[in-house]
């Protein structure tokens, strides 16, 4: 990953979310939850979505109960959000492709759904909203997690892995959506700013399901090697804490973060070309379930 070095930022000494609405679609768990752990200690009111909520009696958080490997329920979180009044929206689900491909009940390979799909789903029933100028002139933030500056391109005309699949294709085709979902959001939506996110390695469950066979010795290896270059989720969240409010990200968007706040450069495939018609593959695959119509393709 190549560091951007036209932006720069200072952590603030103290850093205070009281009064920030924050949503965190993922934020029942992993990295997600560490972060809402971490807002919510700083003043914040969150809503976290994912399937199991894990924080009941945690002052600030709050849930919001889906299965986001359905894009009719994807599409009733960014309709239930309330995209006006937040401040910083955040999304960190994500699966690993397993070994054989998964499909979801809509007919989409899982990891593709539920990593990336989902994510342009709700932006499209929220994004309007968010975008609408708001009477103190605040800008939201949106932070998309996922691998971006890494290269990783998508096999555009097999997106949904139909005519052949590989585990890491599938997750690769998750991870350069992401990258083209912050540059089609950045370019569609001129009054939030929209930022990438790459935490490197960090201990959660989807890295235990990247080695082996879950819960094999190989993986309980895998694991305990990997243990000495990952960090714990509350160390990274701790670490880029500070990204979410600082005042020099303000009309920067499109801008990529890596595991340690740094800027850092988008993938060399990423232009308007490219992004454009992976975005456009992306809403030809969601429209199959009766969710957002080609139509809504960006010019
Ligand atoms: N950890 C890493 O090393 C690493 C590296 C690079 C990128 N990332 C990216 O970072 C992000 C966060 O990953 P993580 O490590 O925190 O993963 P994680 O610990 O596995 O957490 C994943 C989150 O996704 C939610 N989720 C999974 N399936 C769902 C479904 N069907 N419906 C709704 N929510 C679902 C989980 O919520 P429930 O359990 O409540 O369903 C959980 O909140 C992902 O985008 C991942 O690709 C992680």
């Amino acid at each position: 990953m190549k560091r951007d070095k036209t932006l720069a930022w200072t952590p603030p000494a103290t850093i205070d979310f009281t009064g920030k609405k924050i949503a965190i679609v993922g934020g029942t768990g992993g990295i997600g939850r560490a972060l809402a752990h971490q807002f919510a200690a700083k003043g914040a009111q969150i809503i976290v979505v994912g399937r199991t909520f894990r924080d009941e009696g945690i002052a600030g958080i709050n849930p919001l109960l889906a299965d986001l490997s359905k894009m009719k329920e994807a599409e009733r979180v960014g309709q239930t959000l309330p995209a006006e009044e937040l401040d910083i929206l955040l999304f960190t689900t994500g699966i690993f492709a397993d070994y054989v491909r998964q499909e979801t009940a809509d007919g989409l390979e899982q990891d593709v759904a539920i990593g990336y799909l989902n994510r342009l789903v709700i932006l499209r029933n929220m994004g309007a909203r968010l975008n609408q100028p708001r009477p103190d002139h605040k800008r939201p933030r949106v932070f998309i997690m996922g691998y971006p500056g890494t290269g990783r391109q998508a096999v555009i005309d097999d997106l949904n892995s139909e005519k052949s699949y590989a585990r890491w294709t599938a997750h690769q085709n998750s991870v350069a959506g992401n990258e083209a979902l912050v540059y089609d959001i950045s370019k569609r939506y001129p009054n939030l700013d929209v930022f990438g996110l790459n935490p490197g390695f960090v201990q959660t469950d989807i890295r235990d399901e990247i080695f082996f066979k879950r819960g094999g010795l190989l993986n309980k290896i895998g694991y305990w090697i990997t243990a000495f270059m990952t960090r714990t989720p509350e160390d990274y969240a701790q670490r880029v804490l500070p990204l979410f409010i600082v005042p020099e990200l303000t009309g920067q968007s499109g801008k990529h973060f890596d595991k340690n706040g740094n800027a850092i450069l988008p993938s060399n495939w990423v232009n308007d070309a490219n992004c454009k018609e992976l975005i456009r593959a992306s809403e030809k695959l969601i429209s199959r379930a009766g969710v957002c119509q080609e139509s809504e393709v960006r010019d």
